[in-house]
């Protein structure tokens, strides 16, 4: 087939119990949990539970944990989920889901000892070689939460657990998720999901009972740091394209805390990891003078007004930010990692040999899961015993699994803070799911029925990172399969029909081949806009106006009413995005998901009068924490049909003490 002729895909259409959309930590713990539920139901079902994963790229090297990482972030071991709740409301600056974050402390472990089990090495104190943390073997931890591993081929060995449980045959690679479809008889209800293969002339039409949306967080909405000739280099995964948040907010979704963003102080240029360096190698940041400026006398005064976080255990991540960034802009720059230091440090009381696996340990943790970095330091003549690294705020991004917490608003466990006749008297006269505990039906359902999320999908609830995400991936398939067997004689509808739904996901195929002969030039036309200009127009915009790097993380109503109005524009002119082949389809596709995400943060960051998270972005109106009127989730829901946001407030309750200390 010529490319010309692509407008006439193959139209292929399925009916499944439960659809998983997504290849990455999620999704492989929700196949490696339902996989033995395939004929297990036949008892309830009297026939085999139907399930496929579908995923945009290849499983084994897809979602954040593609290139490998060095750490798992999150292994409770002997640690309490209550201090692990503590930890991070304080690191999300006090709006978080106690519930469903307690509920993942109790349980993420189990995933760690399976990815022992499959093959993943984790580094063991000396004397502990061999044995296994389930036999007791200490694992070597950076902190209080996080331990290390060999870990470049983690995604890998998870991927393979997820492929044998699931069956290869219940996988579908390289299919791209367009939408979300809703139930013909309940609007509140999803039936269906349509897609396109990125290698294939192919359209799939999938109808099923319940589906797990776990397709990542948002990278590429801001205008990166990155230009030029490191075009394509992020910190989160380039191809995490704000697909979960909207299409769960077009099937009609509550989301959740959409104004937080994820601004990571990394390695300059390549984005590296910190944890390592600042965690297990002891190292600290330093200004171009030499001074540890988060211990200065000035900081403390920084943090000031932004009391009480900075009073807590340790100072959360958006205020390391801060102090880092008032260097910055006071011309203090630039800032290092004095890795210099810290290694000798480290090699005070080490042999020569010791010295020299503590350097290749400190390589390791870029080869592990950051390559570009372990480049920029041979392209630049880097030895990190002998020069120290910049280190530099990255471009904002939307997630959920680690040190942010927007999402999808979620169905919590059972038994942790529901309301009881006891506690809440008046519990009758409560909206359903508010506001103290927040179960109010399956597991990690979503509002919109029949629709789960994990990972990076679970808003107000981040420090899950890649074990955490396995783990909530494993808890919603659980309550997914619940849901199937309990709708086994439901049958899904979809509220559009297919030839529609055909015809808008060619759409941007149909704007090429009506006009691609009006000009010589094919990516000079005034009838259509490529797919890659549209995205430098939506970076510019978020990047000017909606507190990118360009103005410091800084905005405030008026810029914001600016973006606003720019957005419209943006997204008539997406109307006519061009697609001149598959892979510019997938382009224009992720394009129209990261307008609808980037459309939901400024929304919220709009709504939410004050400076919640000083260090990642600033509403320079509201240049405040105000507790009084904001210790709350901000909540939003779109209308497809209107295209319009309303966002509002639900109640915030601690269901874990906050008061009570713990050591970090
Ligand atoms: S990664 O995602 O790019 O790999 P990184 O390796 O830096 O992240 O590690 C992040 C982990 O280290 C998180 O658990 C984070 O909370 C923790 N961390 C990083 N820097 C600090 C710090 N200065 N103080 C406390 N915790 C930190």
């Amino acid at each position: 087939m010529s490319e010309f002729e692509f407008g006439n895909p193959e139209i292929i259409e399925e009916e499944v119990d439960i659809l998983i959309i997504g290849g990455g930590m999620a999704a492989c713990g929700a196949a490696y949990e339902i996989g033995p539920w395939i004929k297990a139901a036949e008892s309830s079902l009297g026939r085999e539970l139907k399930v496929k994963l579908v995923d945009k790229a290849a499983l084994p090297r897809s979602g954040a944990v593609a290139q490998g990482l060095s750490a798992i972030n999150t292994y409770l071991g002997e640690n309490d989920p209550a201090d692990y709740a503590r930890m991070v409301s304080n690191d999300l600056m006090g709006i978080t889901r106690d519930d469903l974050v307690y509920d993942l402390g109790r349980h993420v472990d189990d995933s760690v000892h399976h990815f022992e089990d499959w093959g993943l090495p984790i580094w063991k104190q000396p004397g502990d070689e061999g044995k296994k943390l389930v036999e007791g073997g200490k694992p070597v931890r950076s902190g209080k939460w996080q331990i290390m591993i060999n870990g470049e081929s983690y995604k890998w060995i998870v991927a393979e657990a997820a492929q044998k449980a699931l069956g290869t045959d219940n996988i579908q690679e390289r299919v791209f998720i367009v939408k979300l479809v809703n139930d013909k008889n309940d609007p509140n209800r999803v039936a269906g999901a349509v897609g396109f293969s990125v290698r294939e002339h192919k359209i799939y039409v999938y109808k099923f009972k319940a589906c797990l949306l776990v397709a990542g967080g948002c990278v590429n909405i801001f205008r990166p740091r990155s230009v030029g000739e490191g075009t394509g280099r992020a910190w989160y995964p380039v191809w995490n394209a704000g697909s979960t948040y909207a299409m769960a907010a077009e099937a009609g979704a509550e989301l959740t805390m959409m104004e937080n963003r994820f601004v990571p102080a990394r390695f300059k240029d390549g984005y590296g990891p910190v944890g390592a360096w600042f965690l297990l190698f002891k190292s600290k940041a330093i200004n171009a003078y030499g001074e540890e400026y988060l211990s200065k006398e000035g900081a403390q005064k920084l943090l000031e007004p932004y009391h009480p976080y900075n009073k807590a255990y340790v100072t959360p991540t958006c205020l390391r930010n801060h102090v880092m960034m008032d260097e910055m802009i006071n011309g203090r720059g630039p800032i290092y990692m004095d890795t210099v230091t810290a290694l000798a440090k480290l090699a005070e009381t080490m042999t020569p040999k010791e010295i020299k696996h503590l350097e290749a340990e400190a390589w390791e943790d870029f080869l592990d899961m950051c390559i570009g970095q372990a480049g920029v330091w041979a392209g630049e003549n880097i030895e990190p015993e002998k020069k120290n690294s910049e280190l530099m705020p990255t471009e904002p991004y939307l997630l959920g699994s680690h040190s942010g917490c927007c999402g999808i608003w979620v169905s919590g466990p059972e038994d942790l803070g529901a309301p009881t006749e006891e506690t809440h008297p008046e519990k009758d006269k409560i909206p359903s799911h508010l506001p103290s505990g927040w179960h109010w039906g399956y597991r990690s359902m979503t509002t919109v029925k029949g629709l789960f999320t994990a990972g990076d999908g679970v808003g107000a609830s981040g420090h899950k990172f890649s074990s955490g995400s396995h783990a909530e991936g494993r808890i919603a398939a659980k309550a997914m399969v619940k849901f199937a067997i309990d709708n086994k004689d439901w049958t899904p509808e979809l509220d559009t029909p297919v030839e529609e739904l055909v015809e808008e996901i060619y759409k941007p195929v149909r704007n090429f081949i009506e006009h691609k002969d009006y000009t010589t030039a094919i990516d000079i036309n005034p009838h259509y806009i490529t797919p890659k200009m549209l995205q430098f127009r939506l970076q510019k915009i978020m990047d000017e106006y909606v507190a990118g790097v360009a103005t410091w993380y800084r905005t405030n109503a008026k810029m914001m009413e600016v973006a606003e109005a720019k957005l419209e524009m943006l997204k008539e002119d997406a109307e006519k995005m061009r697609a001149k082949d598959l892979h510019e389809l997938l382009r224009a596709w992720e394009n129209y998901h990261r307008i609808l995400a980037a459309e939901a943060h400024m929304k919220h960051i709009q709504f939410r009068e004050e400076s919640r998270y000083p260090g990642f972005y600033y509403r320079m109106d509201f240049n405040f924490i105000d507790d009084e009127n904001w210790k709350c989730f901000v909540n939003s829901v779109y209308d497809k049909k209107t295209k319009t946001w309303t966002v509002f407030k639900r109640a915030h309750v601690d269901l874990v003490d906050k008061t009570q200390s713990y050591n970090n």
